[in-house]
């Protein structure tokens, strides 16, 4: 697609029932990451997520949205522990439906990328704000900001597309930044906080959903406001079951009587190929 001039749409996803969403949406492709911490479980930061975390998640969005290409994001310090527990990680992320895997930073782990991309495994790079190393950053901070910051991220760029990575988030750097670092790469810059001048961009699905009210970075749209819609449905719920409103008599099962003085039983509506009667658990419950 950048060979193409043609922009990337990758959005964040965790669950099953939002995977499904996303599988029935034109979006290019899933990060399942480790920002899951935060949006699903409400830690602080990246730092909780574990290895087991990762593949459940991915787990439920493979089922969800199997004909997306899904990263799965490697959490905290498990590609920094040697290559038995990098690749013991990256195993389980692919085993759960990963179709590729993506890490932080480069700097002490390049060959670690070069044995999983060997492995037959493509690879993501994560480069400017890594949040996994937020503590040493000192806070969520814009990267890149000084000639010498850009030139460091220009390199480890390279780093990575050299050690075969297949494409690298670049997060909360500035455009012109951005911009050099994707033009200086042959593999695609998917940008978060990056600017237009990328190769496709990644947001959290939370955060376009307006699923986090409060948190409002310069860098994200709010496409929906997904959490004012659930509060509404919500409370309509509550006040029909307190007025009594819900569930009406189309909502409600009929008793046996009533059944028998209409034209069909539930077991011969739903009986099929004179084999015997075929009911479902659905079939039966929309009776
Ligand atoms: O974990 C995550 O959601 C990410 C994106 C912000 C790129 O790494």
């Amino acid at each position: 697609m950048k060979d193409k001039g043609r922009k990337i749409s990758m959005v964040t996803c965790y669950d099953y029932s939002s995977a499904r969403a996303v599988a029935d949406s034109n979006i290019d492709c899933i990060l399942v990451g480790d920002s899951v911490a935060m949006t699903m479980h409400g830690y602080a930061t990246t730092l909780s997520a574990t290895t087991p975390m990762m593949a459940l998640h991915t787990a439920a969005v493979a089922k969800g949205a199997p004909a997306k290409f899904i990263v799965g994001d490697l959490p905290f310090l498990s590609y920094r522990k040697g290559l038995k527990s990098a690749m013991d990680s990256v195993h389980e992320l692919m085993s759960a439906g990963a179709h590729a895997v993506k890490l932080e930073c480069v700097r002490g782990h390049a060959e670690i990328v070069r044995h999983i991309v060997d492995s037959g495994v493509p690879v993501m790079g994560h480069l400017g704000l890594t949040p996994q190393s937020v503590h040493a950053l000192g806070g969520m901070k814009v990267q890149g900001r000084t000639k010498a910051a850009l030139k460091i991220l220009n390199s480890e760029a390279r780093e990575l597309e050299e050690a075969g990575c297949f494409a690298i988030v670049l997060e909360c750097v500035p455009t012109q930044g951005a911009r050099r670092v994707t033009d200086s790469l042959r593999i695609p810059t998917i940008g978060i906080g990056a600017g237009p001048h990328v190769s496709g961009q990644v947001l959290v699905y939370q955060d376009m959903l307006g699923l986090n009210p409060g948190f409002k970075p310069r860098f994200l749209r709010v496409y929906a406001n997904t959490f004012e819609v659930i509060r509404t449905a919500l409370n309509a719920y509550d006040d029909d079951v307190k007025s009594g409103a819900f569930p009406s008599a189309s909502e409600s099962y009929k008793d046996p009587e009533l059944i028998e003085q209409g034209a069909t039983k539930p077991a011969e509506h739903a009986a099929g190929n004179g084999r015997g009667p075929r009911i479902t658990l659905t079939s039966e419950m929309n009776q």
